[in-house]
């Protein structure tokens, strides 16, 4: 298919059809530096999915972006484990690009060789809103290099615990929206392994975590159990759902979370509850909670 302004008579040397599923005013170049697009323009089977995949998170996103824009123009977004800034790039041209106002993308990353080759392609594409830093994400929590205000977080399938600690970052920040794609977490895994020999028996439902696939598989999904509880133990609305298609078929969870101020009560009852009833009491600390009657005595009910 051709675009209205491609193939006209007398017109200017013919650029190459795009693929219909590239939108109007995307930018063709950062598409090609991202392997989506070949040098004429074409998409591949396994580039077409890519595409699809990064849409299909957007529009996720993007509600939450025009919900921020509402209260203020200037908009900071950090994406934690950024990698080579896939998702930061296409959200910058999708969402940001020309805008003029004073929002700032910022990927966080420890792999020096990405965040400098992210900062090229960033001056390269003539994104300005975009700043790449070396740093762990534990580490950003306290740099001077970020803002006060951050209003949205994101971590795409950041490593084992990176993606506590973009938890931890986002609530010391009080940003309102976080969307997490977490990865593999061996952290909670290994504490349900070695509590295995005194916890085994108590109950039947001990039988869950026995075998040692299923310490690994239990403790990966108890893990997002308990981060979800945390998020709402501190004023959180959580939405987990399904990345569809997304190409790591057993890490495609997808857990949104928006600041409202919710009571924080009952779920950090819960998480406390779950961690006990599951001998991960020495977890406590990862899956902190607030300081919950002064929290509730505020908080609407
Ligand atoms: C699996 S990749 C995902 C990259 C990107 N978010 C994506 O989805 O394409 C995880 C990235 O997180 C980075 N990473 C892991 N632990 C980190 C930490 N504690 N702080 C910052 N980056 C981290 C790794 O270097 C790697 O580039």
């Amino acid at each position: 298919m051709k675009r209205a302004d491609q193939g006209k008579k007398g017109a200017a040397p013919e650029a190459p059809a795009l693929a219909p599923e590239i939108r109007p005013g995307q930018s063709v170049a950062l598409l090609q530096e991202l392997h989506i697009l070949t040098r004429d323009g074409k998409l591949n089977q396994d580039s077409r999915r890519k595409l699809k995949q990064v849409y299909h998170l957007y529009q996720f996103i993007e509600p939450l972006l025009r919900e921020i824009q509402q209260d203020h123009a200037d908009i900071s977004l950090v994406d934690h484990g950024a990698g080579k800034s896939y998702l930061g790039f296409i959200l910058y041209d999708l969402f940001f690009k020309g805008r003029g106002d004073g929002s700032r993308i910022y990927g966080i990353e420890t792999r020096e060789e990405l965040v400098q080759k992210s900062t090229e392609l960033a001056k390269k594409l003539d994104f300005p809103g975009m700043s790449f830093l070396n740093l762990s994400v534990a580490e950003s929590t306290e740099s001077t290099q970020l803002p006060k205000r951050i209003d949205i977080v994101t971590a795409l399938h950041a490593c084992n615990t990176a993606t506590d600690d973009a938890i931890d970052f986002a609530l010391k920040k009080r940003a309102r929206f976080m969307v997490l794609v977490p990865c593999c977490q061996a952290e909670v895994a290994s504490v349900l392994k070695k509590n295995k020999g005194k916890d085994l028996g108590k109950s039947a439902l001990t039988e869950i975590w026995r075998h040692p696939l299923h310490t690994r598989e239990f403790g990966s999904q108890i893990t997002n159990v308990l981060r979800c509880l945390q998020l709402e133990a501190h004023g959180y609305q959580v939405n987990v759902t399904e990345l569809v298609g997304w190409e790591h078929s057993m890490k495609n969870e997808l857990i949104i979370a928006s600041y409202k101020n919710l009571p924080r009560k009952r779920p950090s009852e819960r998480l406390q509850e779950v961690l006990v009833t599951l001998g991960l009491e020495e977890m406590g600390q990862r899956f902190y909670t607030g300081k919950l009657a002064e929290a509730d005595a505020m908080a609407p009910h």
